[in-house]
């Protein structure tokens, strides 16, 4: 036995080698989900005479979304405070656990606001509501707004007021207990009311958080939840979906338990051999008098499906800590464990997981169990070198992502969000940036799980505004709250690498007055995590100013490559700055420089246009990869945003820079909103991957590149061409071999080798005449990989591929099916754009379909759609409790009908 560390009042902590199976008896902590029936109806009730405003909100007057993202963000207007009463007093006290200073802490005001409105009472009839299961997002059904604004927002309703209510049936037996309301995320300005009495809230859209429902809830009998979100116009630079958009759980605990997110582990002097682990637990005390409790801990191994395995490899144990009525005392520990499984990426390393149990104890009764996910890993900053997880130098080949999962709009769904992760993991990619917002937890159980590394990020705004209701309207009586609540929550997560505290913010711009709230800002995840670095995006800011300097990494958004340094661009007002790595390398010899931002490259999967540009990178124009009657950009994969750059320049860059960490792509798959630089779209164009989930070329260019022992060639475009017989078409060639030879019906169109700081092989001579082009790869001299592009025969057929024949009849696993316009001999028609038509038999139901087309507006929940290129995407869904077999039938004009069989199982049974 050891005597551990003090903190926080009278704790003692013994540490003991590992502790017998005794503490873990049946926990008295529940988790409870709330997802399933809920009653939902838009707006306000009729005739509302209750101002319902958070706060009073600028008028916006003349706002275009389509201004470009590296436009410098306004200061925030100056409002008048209103004459009449808001509610924001009474959801300011909610976030009080999230305020350091206890003189900044929030009074609860007297009285019930709200109470007399319609839609909070007990007893209002809402049985003609639309009954919904959460995660829900409202807007994603549309319809799409097809003219006008809108573009930036995603062209999708997600402004508006939209209220929820829901009957929770309250045991007798919980009287006593602590019970709590937790969301994982809700859009926007939520408002809690049970039975008729306002709780409180929580105004940013992505944070997740805690109500305490215990003062208004009547044990033994039906409670009534009601929650009102309030979801503001020009709130965001993209989809932002609308809605309790996450997992609700109801936590019920004894009054003595481990506060939310309670719980801190961090692993120090990591080796194969050992680890130590240090654990700070927070109980917090809502019984009526001080208690004195002992705080257990045991730590197991989990396996690959997260599953406890084995005794417990070490353990912690406590003697007694007091903690008062009303407060809460952490207990800190360290324990050492032998031969440690370590957390790190694949391929060369594993993300091996462990779970801490911890047992808080009074009076010899178990008042709370509660467990801890975490990894054991060992990450070094070295600014001359990048990234070290256990010892390993780990390239950043990451990408950014916005929260939506396309065609299902904001609402969480986590088999969507594992393929997208599954998908850049093909690729190669090995890190994701959560740009710009906290992400759903499950995200993070999934980077952990798989193995990513992760710049968690709190805000894409500070003070400044980037549109005219955006989160700088509550930034500065919020801020602390959200970004304590974020780290706190996700700080145990061995994924979790840095911690961004904002995105190309406006303050770059005020110097020194900037810098001092980035120290603040700073401070705050200091205090909340001593272990991870924290940075700030800069697109602007540059190594002589004050803000990189306060930073603990320096992150540049476009910086590296430079921004916007053709002559074209002579005289602009917008940013030009030339390659800025090694003025900041200079400048900050002792801090990581990592890209944060890179490429903005733009393409639409399958759309080829002419003439090719000779250039390598170069900002889309009408004839030059861009074409705006039809808004969409060429997918010979050379052009980008005005401030960016292709993926073959940033590769040039990172590699003549070897001590920058590596690179955030924007964007790994294409989002809804922001579709620079066709406005009247609905969906970006930046994504390596499209909103369908099929791969661009440009896939292949960052696999060629970030997997080079995956022998692989690829070849573009594709070869289908009547129109162009006798013209030049160029051909390129994604290989991660470093030389190829093109074959055109069998004559050699020469063996190319790609020279220094090449990413690509390029044949821009090519005269097109019908056949097959066939590419010979080499590596080192010997053949490596080959790849088939055919001239195609007429549309005959289509084509249906389950990404999963099986899944969960769980109502939440999905399968996604590529639909495929086939010839003859079955090879994808590359143009075909037939509408086609879905019918679904047995136990199951289309989500969404889609075709990865950005300029599209069908509505996601049709049961047909036009190919796009060729393809379409239907996601199907089992019936909840229903396992059995699903057919899906796909049907056009003159095409040959596709079925697919999805089989439903329990999900015991799996
Ligand atoms: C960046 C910005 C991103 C996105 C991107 C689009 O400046 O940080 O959020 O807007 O541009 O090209």
């Amino acid at each position: 036995m050891r005597r551990f560390s003090l903190s926080d009042g009278a704790v003692v902590l013994l540490l003991s080698g590992v502790l017998c199976g005794s503490l873990l008896a049946q926990s008295p902590r529940e988790r409870i989900s709330l997802d399933d029936d809920w009653r939902f109806q838009k707006d306000d009730p009729p005739g509302n005479t209750v101002s319902l405003l958070y706060d009073v909100r600028p008028a916006v007057t003349n706002q275009r979304d389509d201004i470009a993202a590296d436009t410098p963000a306004r200061a925030a207007e100056k409002l008048a405070a209103s004459a009449q009463a808001m509610i924001k007093p009474w959801i300011l006290p909610t976030g009080n656990s999230f305020i350091k200073d206890p003189a900044r802490r929030f009074a609860r005001p007297a009285g019930n606001w709200g109470g007399d409105v319609a839609y909070v009472r007990r007893d209002f009839d809402d049985s003609s509501w639309r009954r919904v299961n959460l995660p829900h997002d409202w807007a994603i059904a549309g319809p799409f707004i097809a003219t006008g604004g809108g573009g930036g927002m995603g062209r999708l309703p997600s402004p508006g007021v939209g209220w929820y209510r829901k009957k929770l049936d309250i045991p007798a037996a919980d009287a006593g207990k602590s019970v709590f309301l937790d969301v994982d995320g809700a859009m926007s300005y939520a408002t809690v009311w049970l039975n008729g009495q306002i709780v409180g809230g929580w105004p940013y859209g992505y944070a997740s958080w805690r109500v305490d429902l215990t003062p208004y809830l009547i044990p033994g009998a039906e409670n009534q939840l009601a929650i009102r979100l309030d979801n503001p116009p020009e709130s965001s630079r993209w989809y932002p979906g609308g809605g309790i958009y996450r997992h609700v759980w109801l936590t019920k605990t004894q009054s003595l338990h481990v506060g939310q997110w309670g719980t801190f582990l961090t692993t120090r002097q990591v080796s194969a051999s050992s680890a130590t682990v240090d654990l700070a637990v927070t109980i917090d005390n809502a019984s009526r008098s001080n208690a004195t409790v002992s705080v257990a801990t045991q730590i197991y191994a989990l396996d690959a499906d997260s599953r406890k395995t084995g005794e417990a490899v070490a353990g912690l144990e406590t003697a007694a800590a007091v903690v008062n009525v009303g407060a809460s005392a952490t207990v800190n520990g360290s324990v050492t464990i032998a031969r440690p499984k370590l957390w790190g990426p694949p391929p060369r390393q594993k993300p091996n997981l462990y779970v801490a149990v911890t047992t808080v104890s009074h009076e010899g009764r178990t008042t709370d169990t509660y467990e801890t996910r975490f990894g054991i890993r060992a990450v070094r900053f070295n600014p001359g070198a990048g990234i070290y997880v256990n010892g390993e130098r780990v390239a950043l080949r990451g990408v950014n992502n916005h929260h939506d999962l396309g065609a299902l709009g904001a609402a969480l769904n986590r088999r969507a969000a594992q393929r997208q992760l599954e998908l850049l993991r093909e690729m190669g990619c090995n890190a994701i940036r959560l740009s710009h917002n906290p992400p759903a937890p499950e995200l993070l159980e999934l980077t952990d799980e798989m193995g990513f590394l992760v710049m968690d990020e709190a805000f894409d705004v500070w003070l400044r505004q980037k549109t005219p209701l955006d989160f700088h309207l509550i930034f500065p009586d919020w801020h602390e709250q959200d970004l304590r609540a974020l780290v706190r929550r996700d700080r145990n997560s061995p994924s979790v690498i840095i911690w961004s505290i904002g995105n190309e913010v406006g303050e770059q711009y005020t110097g020194e007055e900037g810098a001092a709230l980035a120290t603040q800002l700073c401070t705050i995840v200091h205090e909340e995590d001593p272990t991870r670095p924290a940075t700030s995006a800069m697109n602007y800011a540059k190594p002589d100013m004050p803000l990189p300097a306060v930073l603990d990494v320096i992150s540049v958004n476009y910086q590296g490559e430079g921004i916007r340094q053709d002559p074209e661009f002579a005289g602009t007002d917008r940013i030009r700055t030339p390659p800025q790595y090694p003025g900041f390398h200079l400048n900050f010899p002792s801090k990581l420089i990592l890209s944060s931002e890179t490429a903005s490259a733009f393409s639409s999967r399958g759309v080829y246009l002419f003439p090719v540009s000779q250039e390598i990178s170069a900002p889309v124009r009408d004839g030059r990869g861009g074409d705006s009657t039809i808004h969409q950009v060429s997918a010979y994969e050379l052009h980008a945003v005005d401030f960016g750059a292709s993926a073959d320049k940033v590769f040039a860059s990172l590699e003549r820079h070897a001590y920058v960490a590596g690179e955030f792509v924007w964007t790994g798959w294409d989002y809804l909103g922001e579709p620079t630089p066709y406005y009247s779209s609905r969906s970006s164009y930046s994504g390596i991957i499209d909103l369908a989930g099929f791969k661009k070329d440009r896939f292949f260019l960052y696999q060629a590149h970030w997997r080079p022992d995956l022998p692989m060639a690829h070849i573009l475009p594709h070869w289908t061409w009547p129109e162009r017989v006798g013209q030049v078409t160029p051909v390129h060639v994604f290989t991660s071999g470093d030389e190829a030879e093109l074959f055109l019906n069998g004559r050699s169109l020469g063996r190319k080798k790609k020279a220094a700081l090449e990413y690509r092989l390029r044949w821009d001579e090519v005269v097109y005449e019908p056949g097959t082009l066939e590419v010979v790869a080499y590596k080192n001299g010997a053949q490596w990989a080959t790849d088939t592009m055919k001239t195609d025969g007429n549309p005959a057929g289509l084509d249906l591929k389950p990404d999963r024949n099986e899944i969960r009849a769980d109502g939440r696993d999905l399968s996604f099916v590529t639909v495929t316009v086939t010839d003859s001999d079955g090879r994808i028609a590359p143009r075909a754009a037939d509408r086609i038509h879905f019918k679904i038999e047995g136990p199951g139901e289309i989500v969404a379909t889609d075709n990865g087309d950005p300029t599209s507006l069908e509505p996601f929940q049709a049961h047909d759609r036009k190919a796009f290129n060729g393809l379409c995407l239907v996601i199907v869904r089992g019936k909840p409790g229903q396992p059995g077999k699903i057919l899906l039938t796909a049907s056009a004009n003159n095409l040959r009908v596709g079925t697919a069989s999805i089989i439903t199982t329990a999900a015991e049974d799996r």
